[in-house]
C-alpha cells in the first residue's frame, strides 16, 4: 500500500487562504446559461409508521430565483440547513422541484424526462462537498473518473476511455500513472480533484459545486479554488460554487447569492456584497470573517448572531430572519420583504452600489443611516 501524498504538489504553491487573495477582475456580460424562477422544494413530513400522514413540509428551498451567466462564477452561501445542497440538487435534475422552474439555454429543465433530461445532465454536472465519502473506496480511480462514460458513452468510445481518463487526470494536476490507485492512497485535496475530474469528465457547461473545499485545510482550499479558476478558464465553464462561509467564495465569484431559511436574502456583485452588505444576515456573517490585518480587527464591531436557525418546517412569520436580527421591529414580523433593489422615498439613490435585499430597511442601510 502506497502512503497518501501531500496535498497540491502538482498545483503552484499558493501560500494563501483564499480569502486573503484580490478579488478576480470583473467581466463583461455575457448572456445567461441558466435561469432559475421561484424554485421550490418541500420535503413532507409525515407521522405515524404503518399509515403515514402528512403533518406539515420541511421547506427546504421556498422560492428562489436567479441567473447564471456564461464563464461566471455564483458563489451561494449560507449557514448549515439553509437548503444549498437541496438547491444544488435541483439544478442538477437530481431532484424534481415541488414547483418552478430551472432554464438551461431557455428550455425548462424540469419538464424533461426520458433521453432529453439524460442529455440534459451531461451539461450540468455536480461536485460533491466531501472527497471522504462520496468517492467510491473499491473503485479504482480510472473506474471513478471513467463512470460518467458509461453512463454517456457517445462522449468517449470504449477504446478511448483509458486515454480519455489519463488525459482528465493531467488536466486536474494528478499523475496519470495513478489510474490503478484507491481513494485511500490519495490526501483530501488529491480526492477532492479525482472528484472535479469525474465531474469534468462529459464535457459540461455548468459544474454546481457544493461546499467543494469545506472538508480541506485552509492552504489546500486555496490550491484547489485555483484549480477550479483555471479549468473554469480553459474549458469556458460557468459554476454555482457553495460554502457555508463568506471568505470561501469571494477570490473566485463575480456574484454572490447569500441564502437564509430556503430563500435568497441579498444578490450582487462581489463588492456590493463585501464592501456594501445592506441585509443583516450578511452584516452578521461578515462580521465573523476575521481580517488579515490585526488594527482593523481591533476597530470591528462584530454581531453575533443569536439563536439557532429556526425550522424550516415552520418558518417565522414576516421576515424569516426577523428571530436573530438586531433591527427587527412589528413590522418585520408582519410583512415578508421582498427580494428586490432597495428604493429610495421620494430621491433617487444613484451611486450607492444598490443591490437586491431581502429587508424592509435595505434602503436606510445603504444610505448608511445609523441604527
Ligand atoms: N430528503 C430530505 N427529506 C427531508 N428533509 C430534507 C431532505 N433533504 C434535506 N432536508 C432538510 O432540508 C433542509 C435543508 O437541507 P440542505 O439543503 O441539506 O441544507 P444545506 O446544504 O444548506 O446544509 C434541512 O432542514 C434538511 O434537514
Ligand atoms: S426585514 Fe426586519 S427582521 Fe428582516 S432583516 Fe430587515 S430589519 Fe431584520
Ligand atoms: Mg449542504
Amino acid at each position: 500500500m502506497t502512503s497518501a501524498p501531500s496535498d497540491g504538489a502538482a498545483e503552484p504553491a499558493a501560500g494563501t487562504a483564499p480569502s486573503a487573495l484580490a478579488p478576480r477582475e470583473e467581466r463583461g456580460p455575457r448572456e445567461a446559461i441558466l435561469e432559475v424562477r421561484d424554485l421550490v422544494k418541500h420535503y413532507p413530513l409525515t407521522q405515524g409508521i404503518v399509515i403515514k400522514r402528512q403533518v406539515g413540509a420541511v421547506k427546504a428551498v421556498d422560492g428562489v430565483s436567479f441567473e447564471l451567466r456564461r464563464g461566471e462564477t455564483l458563489g451561494v452561501v449560507g449557514e448549515s440547513g439553509c437548503g444549498k445542497s437541496t438547491l444544488a440538487k435541483l439544478v442538477t435534475s437530481l431532484e424534481a422541484p415541488t414547483s418552478g422552474s430551472v432554464r438551461f439555454k431557455g428550455e425548462d429543465v424540469t419538464r424533461l424526462s426520458g433521453r432529453a433530461l439524460k442529455a440534459l445532465r451531461r451539461n450540468i454536472q455536480m461536485v460533491f462537498q466531501d472527497p471522504y465519502t462520496s468517492l467510491n473506496p473499491r473503485m479504482t480511480v480510472g473506474d471513478i473518473v471513467g463512470e460518467p462514460f458509461d453512463i454517456h458513452p457517445e462522449v468517449a468510445p470504449r477504446g478511448d476511455r483509458r486515454r480519455r481518463v489519463r488525459e482528465l487526470l493531467d488536466v486536474v494536476g494528478l499523475n496519470p500513472e495513478y489510474v490503478n490507485r484507491y481513494p485511500h492512497q490519495f490526501s483530501g485535496g488529491q480526492r477532492q480533484r479525482i472528484g472535479i475530474a469525474r465531474g469534468l469528465a462529459l464535457r459540461p457547461e455548468i459544474i454546481v459545486a457544493d461546499e467543494p473545499v469545506s472538508a480541506l485545510d485552509v492552504s489546500v482550499q486555496a490550491q484547489v479554488i485555483n484549480l477550479m479558476e483555471r479549468l473554469q478558464d480553459e474549458f469556458d465553464l460557468s459554476y454555482i460554487f457553495i460554502a457555508h462561509d463568506l471568505s470561501v467564495v469571494r477570490h473566485i465569484s463575480d456574484r454572490v447569492g447569500v441564502m437564509y431559511l430556503g430563500k435568497l436574502v441579498e444578490t450582487g456583485t462581489e463588492s456590493e456584497i463585501y464592501e456594501h452588505p445592506t441585509h443583516p444576515y450578511t452584516q452578521a456573517l461578515l462580521s465573523a470573517v476575521p481580517v488579515p490585518d490585526p488594527d482593523a480587527e481591533d476597530g470591528r464591531a462584530r454581531i453575533v448572531l443569536d439563536g439557532d436557525v429556526p425550522s424550516p418546517a415552520d418558518p417565522p412569520s414576516g421576515c424569516r430572519f426577523r428571530t436573530r436580527c438586531r433591527k427587527a421591529d412589528e413590522r418585520c414580523a408582519r410583512q415578508e420583504p421582498p427580494l428586490s433593489i432597495p428604493e429610495g422615498p421620494g430621491r433617487p439613490l444613484e451611486g450607492l452600489a444598490l443591490h437586491p435585499s431581502a429587508c424592509h430597511y435595505a434602503e436606510e442601510e445603504a444610505r448608511g443611516v445609523p441604527d
